[in-house]
């Protein structure tokens, strides 16, 4: 059965904040990229992970980390191979590159038991080593993809043309191959989950189509897995709010031409605490 996608859906995880609550009950990210000349992509999706509520937000660099990132100072910029992956939700692959290296480091956080987000690059070693995609449909924990049309070509050894001609065939592929909820990026963007169920993105607009819009939903998915949002949930509300966020830009005015990666960020905070 296929849904057109709804806050009706997940509202009711956006729970009011307790009053005793603190930092460590909203969980930490840990954002896995940034391979040399690629900090901007983690940085992305760890403001995004921050402003989407997580309590803890680690940048981890697969290359030499940045000292601090001056514009969101609450991130803390580590070596990723001083990370251990089990003390929070994984978002893998923004600016990850794909060597040895970055092999490795994705390898120990598809072992964590803990929810992840493969994106990007870590999409893309996925593409390249079947031990590791059946290292991720082994895994117990949620497990959420968000392929563009040529990383998801990739991973099934298809052209992206045949990606594109069944769209909603390719996700569930997909989710059945990694064990994984399945976000098809693009326009009309698919979510399929492992046991068949399947949605419709209903939000978003063209001023998506600018560099940066993957890893910020990457991080807000990653920001609601965190706060414990179940995996099917966490992954139709990181898409809406994303998509809901450029609307709201567009409609004052602040697109769709020149939209930016980085203003969707308190955007979508906004519609989250709306929900
Ligand atoms: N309509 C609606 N949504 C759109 C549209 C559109 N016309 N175009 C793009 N989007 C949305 C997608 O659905 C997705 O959420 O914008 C986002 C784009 O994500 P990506 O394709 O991953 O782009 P980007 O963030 O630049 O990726 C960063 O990682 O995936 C790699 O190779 C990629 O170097 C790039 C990097
Ligand atoms: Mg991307």
């Amino acid at each position: 059965s296929m849904h057109l996608n709804d806050p009706a859906f997940f509202a009711r995880h956006a729970r009011v904040r307790r009053h005793n609550s603190h930092k460590g009950s909203y969980g930490n990210v840990f954002v896995l990229g940034g391979a040399p000349g690629m900090a901007g992509a983690p940085v992305l999706a760890g403001r995004a992970a921050l402003q989407g509520g997580a309590g803890r937000v680690y940048l981890c660099f697969a290359g030499e980390p940045l000292p601090v990132d001056a514009g969101q100072p609450e991130l803390m910029c580590r070596p990723a191979r001083d990370i251990d992956f089990a003390g929070g939700v994984t978002v893998a692959g923004p600016g990850l590159g794909n060597g040895d290296e970055a092999a490795r480091l994705l390898a120990r956080a598809v072992a964590s038991r803990q929810p992840l987000v493969l994106d990007a690059d870590a999409l893309n070693l996925l593409a390249a080593d079947p031990a590791l995609r059946g290292a991720v449909a082994s895994r117990a924990a949620p497990t959420l993809a968000t392929p563009h049309p040529l990383e998801a070509a990739r991973m099934l050894g298809k052209p992206i043309d045949a990606v594109q001609a069944d769209r909603l065939a390719a996700a569930r592929t997909l989710a059945t191959m990694l064990n994984a909820c399945i976000v098809l990026k693009g326009s009309g963007t698919v979510i399929a989950a492992p046991d068949g169920r399947v949605a419709i993105n209903p939000t978003g607009n063209a001023g998506l189509a600018t560099a940066g819009t993957g890893d910020v939903l990457a991080g807000l998915a990653g920001a609601l897995l965190a706060q414990g949002w179940p995996g099917w949930e966490a992954t139709l509300a990181a898409v809406w709010l994303h998509g809901i966020a450029a609307d709201m830009l567009v409609a004052e005015g602040t697109g769709p031409i020149g939209l930016t990666a980085s203003e969707l960020i308190p955007t979508m905070r906004v519609e989250l605490n709306r929900l």
